[in-house]
């Protein structure tokens, strides 16, 4: 550091009397503009403090006269959000589900629920696209075990299948093998008509057999030429797409034992909003009725 300030002899402005190697620090007055800013900040964060919140205190803050917090700002969007909903949800609940798919808003906030609903509750059976597996109805094509019109499948989610509900749609094919009412000869027969109605036996002579045996046990439930009978959920044994399975072994398992799948109800765990966003949603994927 240098001592007493001197004038700078070329711009002939006082030094502050800072220097460092040889450079010296001129004495400038700061910008006008610069400090009418500064005052004005000054100025503005005083009328801040008053208005709005913002001194913390040891407990509590300075709120302001104002009164404004962001707090009660989210949770008004946050009510007027959950109104709009509970408009929709209500209308969800007195319209029926013809009426909801035929209102473009409601059908699409119907179809939104549903399919978050099906993710949280029917995807871990059906798969994540509704694609099904082995046991697991495929809910995304047009054969329907118990029917795809809006209302029979808004009846099988909220009862179920072979379920817990005592308004459970129920059928319980009999287990030829192990209830002794066919022999394991007679049951490869009738297999191998099965297997013929989708034309992929490779036995004529064992199915021209089995196709009186169908007649006498089977036809009641899968109806003549095995067509099925969704008022008893019985599937269309003819048109290639199998439930469980159309190679011999499985279809012969299937005669022997039963199969019993069980469709959970739904009725005590889902609210009736989302039932019926998810039988619009099923109802859309493809195959509705
Ligand atoms: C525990 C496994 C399981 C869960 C979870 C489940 N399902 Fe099912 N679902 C089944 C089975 C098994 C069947 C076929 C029953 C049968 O053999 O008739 C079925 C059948 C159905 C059918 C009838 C299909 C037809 O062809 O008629 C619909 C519709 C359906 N499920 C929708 C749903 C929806 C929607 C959910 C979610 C709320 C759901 N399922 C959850 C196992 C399940
Ligand atoms: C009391 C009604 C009933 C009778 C009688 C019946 N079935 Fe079934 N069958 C069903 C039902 C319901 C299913 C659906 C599967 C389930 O139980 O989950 C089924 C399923 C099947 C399947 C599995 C289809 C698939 O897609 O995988 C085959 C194969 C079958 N039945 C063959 C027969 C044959 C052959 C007979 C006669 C020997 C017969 N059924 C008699 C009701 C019946």
């Amino acid at each position: 550091m240098a001592g007493n300030p001197r004038k700078d002899e070329v711009s002939g402005v006082d030094t502050t009397g800072h220097e460092w190697d040889g450079i010296e620090e001129l004495n400038n007055p700061l910008p006008r503009w610069w400090l009418w800013v500064l005052y004005a900040s000054i100025i503005w964060s005083v009328v801040y403090w008053i208005f709005m919140p913002a001194w913390p205190g040891i407990s509590d803050y300075t709120r302001g006269t104002l009164g404004y917090s962001q707090r009660d700002e989210v949770k008004m969007e946050l009510a007027e959000v959950k109104a709009s909903r509970a408009g929709l949800d209500e209308k969800i609940l007195s319209s029926s589900l013809e009426d909801i798919t035929k209102d473009t808003n409601l059908n699409q906030y119907a179809l939104a629920a549903g399919k978050a609903a099906f993710g949280d509750n029917c995807s871990a059976c059906h798969g994540s696209g509704a694609q099904g597996a082995k046991g697991y109805p495929n809910l995304n094509d047009d054969h329907w075990l118990w029917g795809g019109s809006l209302d029979d499948i808004h009846y099988t989610i909220s009862y179920g299948i072979r379920s817990t509900h005592d308004d459970t749609r129920f059928n319980d094919m009999t287990a030829f093998l192990r209830d002794e009412i066919l022999e394991k000869g007679e049951i490869s027969d009738v297999a191998e008509y099965v297997l013929s109605l989708s034309g992929t036996s490779s036995d004529a002579e064992a199915a021209s057999r089995g196709e009186s045996i169908f007649e006498d046990n089977c036809v009641a439930c899968h109806a003549d030429g095995g067509i099925g009978n969704r008022e008893l959920g019985a599937p269309n044994l003819s048109d290639k797409l199998w439930l469980f399975g159309g190679d011999k072994k499985t279809v012969v398992q299937s005669i022997s034992y039963g199969r019993k799948g069980v469709m959970p109800t739904w009725e005590a765990r889902l609210d009736p909003v989302t039932i019926k966003a998810l039988s619009i949603y099923v109802h859309s994927l493809g195959g509705g009725e």
